[in-house]
């Protein structure tokens, strides 16, 4: 039986969500899973009522403008909406939402992977272990930084942030943070707030990124913030590559001026800066924060949420444009 709404699904998404949608929707489906390119996207959307993309396609003004008056919704598969131009969207009627809240928790998850990782030179000890270089166990051996009686920053004290800090505190740090404002939440009350960024970098050993990419917030960590934070810091970036000067990290790293990194999320990723690839003392995930299968899950049906919603009349829940 026809159904009454087409939508495109720009990549393979888990089984179950794939499954409801295919009951719901007339389905086109980008079945290589490889992020189609402004030209085939542009191609793709030609005939269809929504469109279910993913934070590898970039939906940017020209695209949007662009798009056929069939298409009313863009849901994204992601937290983030910086590939998104939101102002475009709204300029064009176009709704947008995104899925918040259920990938909490899995990306808090991996800012202490990567904290933890980073302080302690996991990356370090498991290359060595892994290509044979290991001879001998040594009292000054691979030194790194414990966690406990740290000052720890947390830059944006959204959701995640705000998980972020309800799994540190159980290790012993002093929590901070920075945030446009004052966070008021009786869960919190313990962490010290900074008007600036760059106090909470001067106050803090480990600052952890979890604020949203955005005009305001490109390049927020630049030279001044890192050396701020000094050669036995560590900084951390589960939000997106965009927030960083990574040329100035690289060269802190490298020159000694920062003890270490761990880092989820790059600028151009996947085509990383190819120094990423030599430095000792980073820790790489290849954009992990969200994938565990509950979870993915768990967004493909908050996706399909919010278009359900839209299609029967109402307003999606996660509306963001
Ligand atoms: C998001 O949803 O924005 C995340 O980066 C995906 O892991």
């Amino acid at each position: 039986m026809t159904k009454p709404n087409r939508l495109l699904i720009t990549r393979i998404l888990p089984e179950p969500v794939m499954t409801r949608a295919a009951r719901n929707y007339e389905l086109t489906v980008n079945d290589d899973d490889l992020p189609y390119s402004p030209e085939e996207l542009a191609a793709a959307l030609i005939g269809q009522d929504g469109a279910l993309v993913s934070l590898t396609e970039k939906c940017d003004a020209q695209l949007i403008a662009g798009a056929p008056e069939t298409l009313r919704i863009l849901a994204t598969y992601s937290v983030g909406v910086d590939h998104i131009d939101i102002d475009a969207a709204r300029r064009r009627g176009l709704i947008v939402t995104n899925t918040p809240d259920v990938l909490t928790d899995a990306t808090a998850e991996i800012a202490v992977l990567l904290t933890l990782a980073a302080a302690r030179r996991a990356g370090e000890g498991e290359r060595m272990v892994r290509e044979g270089r290991w001879q001998r166990w040594s009292p000054t051996g691979f030194l790194g930084t414990g966690l406990v009686g740290k000052q720890v920053g947390i830059l944006g004290l959204g959701r995640i942030g705000r998980a972020i800090a309800a799994r540190l505190k159980p290790f012993g740090v002093d929590l901070h943070y920075h945030s446009r404002n004052p966070v008021d939440a009786p869960e919190i009350s313990a962490l010290t707030y900074h008007p600036s960024s760059l106090d909470l970098f001067s106050a803090c050993d480990v600052v952890i990124i979890a604020a949203a990419a955005t005009a305001q917030t490109r390049h927020i960590v630049n030279a001044a913030a890192i050396d701020a934070l000094g050669p036995q810091g560590v900084l951390v970036n589960v939000s997106r590559g965009d927030l960083v000067d990574e040329d100035a990290l690289i060269s802190a790293l490298t020159d000694g001026r920062l003890a270490a990194a761990g880092l989820d999320v790059f600028q151009g990723e996947p085509n990383i800066d190819e120094r990423w690839r030599t430095i000792r003392n980073v820790f790489l995930l290849p954009h992990l924060g969200s994938a565990t299968i509950e979870t993915r899950i768990a967004m493909g049906m908050r996706a399909l949420d919010n278009l359900d919603q839209f299609f029967a009349g109402g307003e999606p829940a996660d509306r963001v444009a």
